[in-house]
């Protein structure tokens, strides 16, 4: 199928949206808000959805990953809802035998260190995730109106997890096949891209409004390895959405080094963690890009004058920006009260200008 014949697959009514119209760099009645990791344990009734059931359980079953994803849709007035899934998802369903401990996170059985490693994983078709079509085209009815932002994993950090085996504080493995093994490191890579798209491509044409990649632990990369070793990467999976007419976020923790260079893949909207205020980020990213961010989340841990008054700071450097999208430098913390998202929610919404 062409891409036009793909367009036409999507949902016909696509309402008007001030998070899409943002990422669009297009005008907005108020700064669009939403929260990584927004659906979570922060949330008393996610641990009550999820009981004994395991993460990867969860991740499979359609009813659960509507009910979790609405939850905070249903508490807070954010402007965007997250699929609520695992970067780790589409690789478990192409039968890599990953787990997700608790407290820990993704744990892979039989790390990949050589070619047999890599040549074991193989494309991800839609079949592999039918739960992920069924609960993305649930989730588009429920939503009325508020987009579904899809996701993925970007390369570096779904590569880390599969060489390291698991959660890695300097990804040693990682980089030592980076830069020893380049050729076997860029065919890893590029299969990873491969699965990214394949498993965006589901989300999308299921009804998702918008895609971040999420390169997590890719802030560890010097610039000059960045363009050589990833950036080719990433770039094929923005090139492969451009045609779905998507705006397309990328984010990584830590990457204040790498901003320009992660807008040059070709994302629509630069997420930025809170190392660089807004207003420096708006110098590091070549023109033609909005910004999304950058409250540490740790501050909502702090007494609600001081959110309110580093939210203001945070909305006032955003107006630099071609277009801001308010979110948390990183995701929100178990800990966080819920009622402080919802007030912060609503002090984005007044406070923020027409613009
Ligand atoms: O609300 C949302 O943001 C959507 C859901 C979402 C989850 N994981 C659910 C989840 C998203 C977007 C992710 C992506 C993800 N997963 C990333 C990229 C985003 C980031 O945080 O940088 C990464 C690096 C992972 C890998 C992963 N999965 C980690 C590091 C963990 C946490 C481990 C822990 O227990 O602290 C997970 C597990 C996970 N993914 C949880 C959730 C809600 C916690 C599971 C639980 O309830 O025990």
């Amino acid at each position: 199928a062409t891409a036009g014949d793909r367009r036409s697959v999507l949902p016909s009514s696509r309402p008007a949206s001030t998070f899409l119209d943002a990422c669009r760099r297009r005008p907005v009645a108020h700064t669009p808000v939403w929260f990584m990791r927004q659906a979570g344990r922060s949330l008393p009734e996610y641990r009550e959805a999820r009981g004994g059931i395991p993460m990867m359980e969860a991740c499979a079953t359609p009813d659960l990953i509507v009910e979790i994803t609405m939850q905070p849709v249903r508490r807070y007035t954010v402007d965007a809802a997250i699929f609520f899934s695992d970067i780790v998802v589409p690789l478990k369903a192409i039968g890599v035998d990953v787990d997700i401990k608790p407290g820990v996170g993704p744990v892979i059985a039989d790390p990949i260190r050589d070619a047999a490693g890599v040549d074991r994983l193989r494309l991800l078709e839609p079949d592999d995730v039918p739960y992920v079509t069924e609960a993305v085209s649930t989730l588009t009815g429920e939503l009325a109106g508020i987009p579904l932002i899809g996701f993925a994993g970007g390369p570096f950090t779904l590569a880390s997890y599969l060489i390291e085996g698991g959660p890695s504080k300097n990804h040693e493995r990682t980089k030592a096949m980076m830069y020893g093994e380049p050729d076997l490191w860029a065919r890893l890579l590029d299969r990873l891209a491969d699965i990214a798209i394949a498993y965006l491509k589901v989300q999308v044409e299921a009804g998702a409004r918008a895609i971040q990649l999420f390169d997590s632990w890719v802030g560890g990369v010097a610039p000059a390895d960045y363009r050589t070793s990833v950036l080719p990467h990433s770039s094929k999976i923005f090139s492969a959405l451009e045609s779905y007419d998507v705006p397309r976020i990328h984010f990584g923790v830590g990457t204040g080094e790498l901003l320009g260079l992660m807008g040059e893949v070709g994302a629509d909207v630069v997420g930025v963690d809170w190392r660089v205020p807004l207003d420096e980020a708006v110098g590091r990213v070549e023109a033609g890009k909005a910004l999304q961010g950058n409250l540490d989340p740790a501050i909502l841990l702090a007494p609600w004058d001081v959110v309110a008054e580093r939210a203001r700071e945070v909305l006032a450097q955003g107006r630099t920006a071609e277009g801001h999208v308010f979110n948390l430098g990183h995701g929100v913390l178990p800990a966080t009260d819920p009622g402080v998202l919802a007030r912060l929610t609503d002090l984005v919404h007044e406070e923020s200008i027409a613009r």
